[in-house]
């Protein structure tokens, strides 16, 4: 996501601040190579981090407590991790074609909460898309929330009320963005979470590592619209990234590695199909060049 929504970060405070970041990024990632050293692990993502929940467990079938029969996984189910994500998100497409807002905005408080626990690195990440999905539910429950129910009834309201911004052009106080621009950079850090999710869900033991593909996911969907010191930051803190095992442990904790990677598949097709409708309506708009 927005390790990504740094671009976000105000303009003005954009030479200080981006340096700053960098910096950060490189020290984290040195203190975690120097901790991966020091503990000899193998994989700090996977099983030096005392603090996460266990990684992936293989569960053997001889077993007397094991259950035979399949049954969706924990994880999806409405206290799941991957199941708080995916049900707002799912409800967000509304039957008029439309994306309903309130649903979306709760689909991505899940994924800020799932991404979270992933580590200091996303804390950036995290919490850009917290200030933008807060910036938007201030408007979903302001005083024009009647404009606000959907994606289709926001831009229309927005173009009538003269509140765009011109194509291509920042706003001047990025804490003022129109509605419309907030929910086209959420939709952006979607698509990147969407990729990695995929990928991650998808990668072949032995392929790449998580931190590779989310990077290579991070260089389609966001990097054309990054700065370049951003894009160097991006590049540091891929390199620290956690790696699968943390992922699908996350995702869906005491599950086997098959039941949690075809999970998380089924949570990046959500979203693929939530990318996929936004995509569809911003375009339609003539909404996806706003700066
Ligand atoms: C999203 O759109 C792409 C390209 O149009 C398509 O290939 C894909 O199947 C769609 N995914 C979903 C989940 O609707």
């Amino acid at each position: 996501m927005g390790v990504a929504l740094l671009t976000q970060v105000s303009r003005r405070c954009f030479r200080h601040a981006i340096p700053l970041a960098v910096l950060s990024l490189l020290l984290l990632y040195l203190c975690a190579r120097s901790f991966r050293v020091v503990s000899g692990c193998r994989s700090w993502a996977q099983s030096c981090n005392p603090e996460g929940p266990p990684p992936v467990q293989v569960r053997r079938q001889s077993g007397p407590l094991e259950a035979p029969k399949w049954k969706e996984p924990p994880c999806e189910g409405p206290q799941g991790v991957l199941g708080r994500v995916m049900e707002p998100f799912r409800a967000s497409l509304n039957p008029e074609g439309d994306v309903a807002l309130s649903q979306y905005l709760a689909g991505w408080r899940a994924l800020v909460r799932f991404l979270t626990p992933l580590g200091s690195i996303f804390a950036f990440a995290t919490d850009e898309a917290s200030a933008k999905v807060t910036a938007l539910e201030a408007r979903v429950h302001g005083p024009e929330a009647a404009h606000y129910s959907s994606l289709a009834a926001m831009a229309a309201w927005e173009r009538r009320a003269g509140l765009l911004e011109r194509p291509g052009v920042a706003p001047r106080d990025p804490a003022r963005s129109s509605g419309s621009r907030t929910l086209l950079l959420l939709h952006r850090a979607l698509r990147w979470s969407q990729l990695c999710l995929h990928r991650v869900a998808a990668a072949t033991p032995g392929g790449p590592d998580a931190g590779v593909q989310c990077g290579d996911a991070y260089r389609t969907a966001l990097a054309p619209h990054h700065p370049w010191l951003v894009r160097q930051a991006a590049r540091l803190a891929f390199l620290a990234f956690p790696g699968r095992g943390r992922w699908l442990g996350l995702a869906c904790p005491g599950a086997g590695e098959t039941e949690a990677r075809a999970a998380l598949a089924r949570a990046a097709a959500t979203l693929e199909a939530v990318y996929n409708r936004t995509q569809g309506l911003l375009a339609e708009r003539g909404l996806l060049g706003l700066a």
